[in-house]
């Protein structure tokens, strides 16, 4: 295995996904307990983030001598390059103006990370984010790749099999990155490449038997795949000490929730409660029009309601949730450091502090395609798992300004025709998420020979391969009239259809 440690980048979980990419196990630590993790793996490689602290301030984070001196192969990263440079000895100064975006840096020599992929004398892509830089290098590190800003852009110390990058190799933005990351942990560190997600299920199921022992567990399917496959991951780890809860707040799409029921009580005979709490929901939403309050507002009512269903099956101790790596990320900000919250998650945002039920969250550190793929591993049918995300508070971050049942019901049979025509299609697999959005603006329509004063309803497609960026899908010719013609006559409140065509950054996914 490799240990990632973790000086708080905001993408240090692509790098764990790079190296299970490369088939390779890695567990992130944060570098203040980092020892811990490494005694207990026993890793044959360490690889160290980057991080938003700078090395020549005083108090800024250190890697731990007991891993600088254990002798294993080692990768820096951005701050993890200039930790390890400076800690063994060689210079870093704080820049005056960074770097940051798309460089080329020019191959000046081999190295084993290279192995199979680049020559010296070739120029490469990569994704460069840093203020600060190497003046002086370390003994015995000698530059194999140099960028006009970073001379120093790749170093290698091939005696010690130390390396470092002044750039994000992790990111898509390196073109090459992730096969120079499975370079070191193939070529570099020994490693064979053959874990699988079947042995990620197994680790798993382990640490959830681990951390829950004989006690009960309440995981609460919000209808969506990440929660469902959470709950099977549980289910097949504890059996019937644990309980589903379905709590339905009225705002799914079309069929959805009954899918869901049929699915856990049908196929998987788990236990499950099926709380319809719509009214709860939609009357605490009236007059709600601002995007963090309603998801505050629905947050809160979900563990609100969760923790009553929780007293009344009793005695469950665990809460268990689908919550994913980028609803953590653009949550909650690690070590202080200057990641903003940009929404409140559903699932981590709305917890209040007076919850006394531990939190069981097996899938924090995978992204959606790596869910789908263990979905898939559990055994879940495929068009469940293929299923478009789905965020935590439902339609109501779709309809823009107040929430009513009406709205919703609009919604919800135009986003089913715009779906249904995607699937008539053959695109919705080529799309990551689809969906509309009722917007609370009414234009004048005419309609036969009358006068029509309705809303007008928002359809986005968005490609991405991890919900952090995100490109509007390109329709072919004539699909787009076609689904708006449909919806303009068969759904009652909506006169006019736009496309929204923005990307993200700097859109986000959902319009709230
Ligand atoms: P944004 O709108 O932030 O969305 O670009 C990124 C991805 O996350 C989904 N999303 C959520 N998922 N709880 C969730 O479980 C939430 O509160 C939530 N908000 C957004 C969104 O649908 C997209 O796939």
């Amino acid at each position: 295995s490799i240990l990632i440690v973790d000086f708080g980048s905001q993408v240090t979980q692509l790098i764990a996904r790079r190296v299970r990419e490369a088939g390779v196990y890695s567990e992130i630590a944060p570098f203040t307990t980092a020892d811990e993790a490494f005694a207990r793996l026993q890793p044959k490689g360490v690889i160290l983030s980057g991080g938003p602290a700078s090395v020549p301030e005083e108090g800024s984070p250190r890697l731990s001598d007991t891993i600088l001196h254990a002798g294993l192969p080692m990768l820096g990263i951005c701050y993890g390059q200039q930790v390890l440079n400076q800690q063994l000895g060689g210079t870093v100064e704080k820049g005056q103006s960074g770097e940051f975006g798309e460089a080329y840096i020019a191959v000046s020599d081999g190295c084993d990370l290279f192995d199979g992929l680049w020559a010296e004398g070739e120029a490469h892509q990569v994704w460069m984010s840093h203020g600060d830089k190497v003046t002086e290098l370390a003994p015995g590190f000698r530059p194999v790749a140099a960028s006009p800003g970073a001379p120093f852009a790749i170093v290698a110390d091939d005696v010690r099999r130390v390396y470092g990058m002044q750039f994000h190799p992790e990111v898509v933005h390196t073109p090459d990155g992730g096969k120079l990351i499975a370079n070191f942990a193939r070529h570099v560190c020994g490693l064979t490449g053959d874990w699988t997600m079947a042995e990620f299920r197994q680790a798993k199921i382990a640490e959830i038997r681990a951390q829950v022992g004989s006690g009960r567990v309440i995981c609460g399917l919000s209808g969506g795949v990440d929660s469902a496959v959470a709950a099977v991951l549980i289910h097949e780890a504890i059996g019937e000490q644990l309980t589903c809860v379905f709590v339905d707040h009225g705002l799914m799409r079309s069929g959805e929730a009954e899918q869901v029921v049929s699915l856990f009580r049908g196929h998987y005979n788990i236990p499950l409660v099926h709380v319809d709490a719509s009214t709860l929901f939609l009357s605490g939403l009236a007059g709600v029009t601002d995007p963090e309050a309603k998801r505050k507002f629905i947050g809160k009512t979900f563990i609100d309601v969760f923790e009553e269903e929780a007293r009344k099956i009793g005695g469950a101790g665990f809460l268990a949730q689908g919550t994913l790596y980028p609803d953590v990320i653009e949550s909650v900000s690690f070590t202080g450091g200057p990641s903003v919250t940009i929404k409140s998650h559903h699932n981590v945002g709305g917890l209040p502090e007076r919850m006394n039920m531990a939190l069981v969250e097996p899938l924090r550190e995978l992204f959606k395609d790596e869910v789908r793929a263990l979905g898939r591993e559990l055994g879940l049918p495929d068009v469940f798992v293929g299923r478009h995300p789905f965020p935590g508070p439902g339609l109501a971050i779709r309809i823009p300004g107040e929430v009513t049942r009406e709205r919703c019901d609009i919604l919800r049979k135009a986003d089913a025709i715009y779906l249904d025509e995607i699937r008539s299609a053959g695109l919705y697999d080529a799309i990551w998420q689809a969906f509309a959005v009722l917007l609370p603006v009414k234009t004048v329509g005419v309609m036969g020979d009358g006068r029509t004063y309705d809303s007008v309803l928002g359809l986005r497609a968005v490609t991405s391969t991890d919900g952090m960026t995100a490109a509007a899908f390109e329709f072919p010719g004539g699909f787009l009239p076609r689904v708006a013609t449909r919806i303009i006559n068969e759904v009652r409140g909506v006169n006019r259809v736009v496309y929204d065509y923005t990307s993200k950054p700097p859109g986000t996914i959902e319009w709230e």
